[in-house]
C-alpha cells in the first residue's frame, strides 16, 4: 500500500477532505501518516486505524519517506516546504489544495470527470504534483462539461456569487456575527407589528455603517450587503479571483495554447459555503435549448439540470438546497436576447466539496487505485 503523508488535515478543507476520505473508504486503501505544523509528537486522529503520535510536517526526511504527500495546509506551506523536499530527490506524488504551484509548467489542475485524459497523459509522462483548481473554476467547469467537452463554447461570462467559506473559517464566523448584531438592533421593533418598516431600515444602516458592527475579517459588512472584489488586484483591471477563470478553466481543459475566452466579475455575497454564477454563454452554434439541457445532463453524474421555472429554480437552484451535498445544480437555461448563439445559465456547487476536497480525494483514488 502506498505510503500516504497527510497535511493541513485538521484546517476547514482538510476537514472535509477527512470526512470525505471516511465516507469513501479511502484510508482502507493507503498507508497513512499524519503530519502537524504545531503539535508535533501529540497523537494524532484514529480516521486510519490507532492514533499514532504527530510528526512534523517541515521534518523533510519524515516527508520523504512517503510515497504521496496529500496538504491542504496553505499556500505559504507549499512555497516553504514543497521546494526543499523536490530538491531533496523526493519523487512522490504532491497533491494539493492551495493555489502555489497550480500554474507551473510541471503541475496539472485536477478535476477528474472533466479532464481525466490530461490527468492521465500526465502520469503516463511522469508529472508527479497534482493541484486543486480554483473553486468557482472547478464548480463552473462541472456545470458546463458538456458543453465544454463538445467545443461548442466560444467564450463565456461567469458573474459570481460568492460564499464567505471561500474567504475562510474565520470570515464565516463574522458574516453570522454581522447577522447577528444586526438583528439584535432592532429586535424590539421586530416584535413590534406596528413598528414602521422605515425606521427599523434607518436603525440596520446605522449599525452596518458603525464601527461596532464586527467586521475584522472582511473589513466592511457583508452581511446586509455584498462585496464586488475579491482576491488582490491585477494590472488587467481584474481581480485575481477573476483572472483565475481563464488561465485555470484553459489548463484544466488542456486548452492554453488557444485558451476560450472565459472572464466576469466576482463578487462575495453572504451565502455560507456554496458558490453561484450566472453565465453569460456563446455557443459556436445555434443549437435548442433541449440540446444544451441533455448535453449538460449526461456531461457526469453529479450535474443536474434544473427547468427553466420559478419554484424549481427558488428551491433547487440554491445554496440552501446545494450545502454539504456533490450535486451541481444548472439551471435558468434559456435564449437571450443578444442572438440565437447567446444563452444564460445560473449554477450552484458547494466550494468546500466540488470546490477544494473532492478533486484531490479523487486524485489520490487515481494514483492509489
Ligand atoms: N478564492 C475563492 C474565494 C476560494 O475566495 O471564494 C478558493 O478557491
Amino acid at each position: 500500500m502506498n505510503k500516504v503523508g497527510l497535511v493541513g488535515w485538521r484546517g476547514m478543507v482538510g476537514s472535509v477532505l477527512m470526512e470525505r476520505m471516511q465516507q469513501e473508504g479511502d484510508f482502507s486503501k493507503i498507508n497513512a501518516t499524519f503530519f502537524t505544523t504545531s503539535q508535533a509528537g501529540q497523537l494524532g486522529p484514529d480516521f486510519a486505524g490507532d492514533a499514532k503520535p504527530l510528526l512534523s510536517a517541515y521534518d523533510i526526511d519524515a516527508l520523504r519517506g512517503m510515497d504521496i504527500v496529500i496538504t491542504c495546509q496553505g499556500g505559504d506551506y507549499t512555497k516553504e516546504v514543497y521546494p526543499a523536499l523536490r530538491e531533496s530527490g523526493w519523487q512522490g506524488y504532491w497533491i494539493d489544495a492551495a493555489s502555489a504551484l497550480r500554474m507551473a509548467d510541471d503541475s496539472i489542475i485536477v478535476l477528474d470527470p472533466v479532464n481525466i485524459d490530461v490527468i492521465e497523459q500526465g502520469l503516463e509522462q511522469g508529472v508527479k504534483t497534482f493541484v486543486g483548481g480554483n473553486c468557482t473554476v472547478s464548480l463552473m467547469l462541472l456545470a458546463l462539461g458538456g458543453l465544454f467537452e463538445r467545443d461548442l463554447i466560444e467564450w463565456v461570462s461567469p458573474m459570481t456569487y460568492q460564499a464567505a467559506s471561500g474567504a475562510g473559517a474565520k470570515n464565516m464566523r463574522e458574516l453570522i456575527s454581522q447577522m447577528g448584531a444586526i438583528h439584535s438592533e432592532v429586535a424590539d421593533l421586530l416584535d413590534n407589528p406596528h413598528s414602521a418598516i422605515l425606521e427599523i431600515d434607518k436603525r440596520v444602516s446605522e449599525k452596518l455603517q458603525s464601527d461596532s458592527l464586527p467586521k475584522d475579517q472582511f473589513g466592511v459588512p457583508l452581511a446586509g450587503s455584498l462585496i464586488p472584489w475579491i482576491d488582490v488586484p491585477m494590472d488587467s483591471g481584474q481581480s485575481k479571483e477573476e483572472w483565475k477563470a481563464q488561465v485555470e478553466a484553459n489548463k484544466i481543459l488542456g486548452s492554453s495554447k488557444s485558451p476560450i475566452p472565459v472572464d466576469g466579475l466576482c463578487v462575495r455575497i453572504g451565502a455560507m459555503r456554496c458558490h453561484s454564477q450566472a453565465l453569460t454563454i456563446k455557443l459556436k452554434e445555434d443549437i435548442s435549448v433541449e440540446e444544451i439541457e441533455s448535453i449538460l445532463a449526461s456531461h457526469n453524474e453529479w450535474v443536474k439540470v434544473i427547468p427553466n421555472d420559478r419554484s424549481l429554480s427558488s428551491t433547487d437552484l440554491t445554496p440552501v438546497k446545494v450545502t454539504g451535498t456533490l450535486s451541481i445544480p444548472i439551471g435558468r437555461i434559456r435564449k437571450l436576447a443578444m442572438g440565437p448563439e447567446y444563452i444564460s445559465a445560473f449554477t450552484v456547487g458547494d466550494q468546500l466539496l466540488w470546490g477544494a476536497a473532492e478533486p484531490l480525494r479523487r486524485m489520490l483514488r487515481i494514483i492509489t487505485g
